[in-house]
């Protein structure tokens, strides 16, 4: 019983693949499996294990910092305390780390979703026996980004006129506004958002756009920034100064026509101002996420003096 564990290697990403596919029935990990287990965060790379049965890989799970970034075994190895070894290794990681509270999924800058689905109650239900409680609960919102008469280009160009009129430059950021984009909103807003602004510049097209006023950032809004290739929208901001002239507005539909190139559906990411969102573009659609913890076992390391 049980599996062996190793490091997971960039080599078995194909297979990695496979198993995020056949276990994750909430998520669409598969889709990003290189980007959660291999791809770096604010916080640095991730420790990526493997676990093996008769030389097959039949579970994976990603560790950074004190997040347990992802965790899954396939629907055929489960039952065999393969999911409760690879949770433990993670664990033991994050103990090292020395933080004093392992969560899983939401690592700002880099997450899968940014809890555990509600409806994922089999896996809520295991965690809680392995000790995890519920801490807190966010919300992603879904958005129909393909019939939906607030998402339209006509509309689009109308918001971009009208901010023209207030005096604003609504436009798409180049990779030449990585500097001055990052420097704002690591002032402004801080936090993983710059890490998930990079992230999105560098697609193709930027999938970031800004509100320009006398050559500074007035607001901004990205999609893919995190969770690259599955159309979430998100980070988004409006610097305090500039709220109320239909800034946010006109940036979210320009990022959710971008959407709408690839994906019926747009979501919402980690959501905060509900009823900003139901106005501008309407919501058909809601996930809600378990924030699900456990405390170290450990006592806090006694820090020396200086
Ligand atoms: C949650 C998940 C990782 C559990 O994997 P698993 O390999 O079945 O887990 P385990 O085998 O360790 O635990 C399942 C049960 O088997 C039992 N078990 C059977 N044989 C065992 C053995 N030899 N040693 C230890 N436990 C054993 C465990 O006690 C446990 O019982 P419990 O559920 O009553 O606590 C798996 O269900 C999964 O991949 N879920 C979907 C993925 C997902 O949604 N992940 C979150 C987002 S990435």
């Amino acid at each position: 019983m049980g599996g062996t564990l190793a490091t997971l290697e960039l080599a078995d990403l194909a297979a990695a693949c496979d198993v995020l596919h056949a276990a994750c029935a909430h998520d669409r990990a598969a889709l990003v499996a290189e980007e959660k287990l291999f791809g770096a965060s604010p916080r640095g790379l991730p420790k990526a294990i493997a676990a093996r049965k008769g030389g097959i890989l039949v579970g994976v799970a990603a560790t950074c910092g004190d997040r347990v970034r992802v965790l899954a075994v396939h629907p055929a190895a489960r039952g065999e305390g393969i999911g409760g070894q690879l949770l433990a290794a993670c664990e033991a990681e994050i103990w090292q780390n020395a933080a004093r509270r392992a969560r899983l999924l939401d690592e700002p800058g880099n997450y899968l979703a940014p809890g555990i689905d509600l409806t994922n109650k089999d896996t809520i239900a295991w965690l809680e026996r392995k000790g995890y409680v519920c801490r807190d609960k966010h919300t992603n919102l879904l958005v129909d980004v393909k019939h939906n008469a607030k998402v339209t280009e006509a509309r689009f160009a109308e918001m971009v006129e009208r901010c023209a009129q207030r005096g604003y430059h609504v436009r798409r950021a180049t990779r030449a506004d990585s500097e001055a984009l990052s420097a704002s909103i690591s002032m402004g807003f801080g936090g993983a958002w710059p890490f998930e602004i990079e992230r999105a510049l560098a697609a193709e097209p930027p999938g970031v756009f800004v509100a320009w006023r006398a050559g500074r950032p007035a607001a901004f809004a990205a999609h893919d920034g995190n969770n690259q290739g599955l159309g979430w929208f998100g980070p988004a901001g409006t610097w305090p100064e500039h709220r109320g002239q239909g800034l946010g507005e006109a940036l979210l539909v320009g990022c959710l026509l971008d959407i709408a190139a690839d994906h019926a559906t747009a979501e919402i990411a980690w959501i905060g101002p509900r009823d900003f969102y139901e106005k501008a573009v309407g919501v058909t659609g809601e996930r809600t996420f378990a924030v699900m913890t456990k405390d170290s076992p450990f006592k806090r390391a006694t820090i020396p003096p200086l």
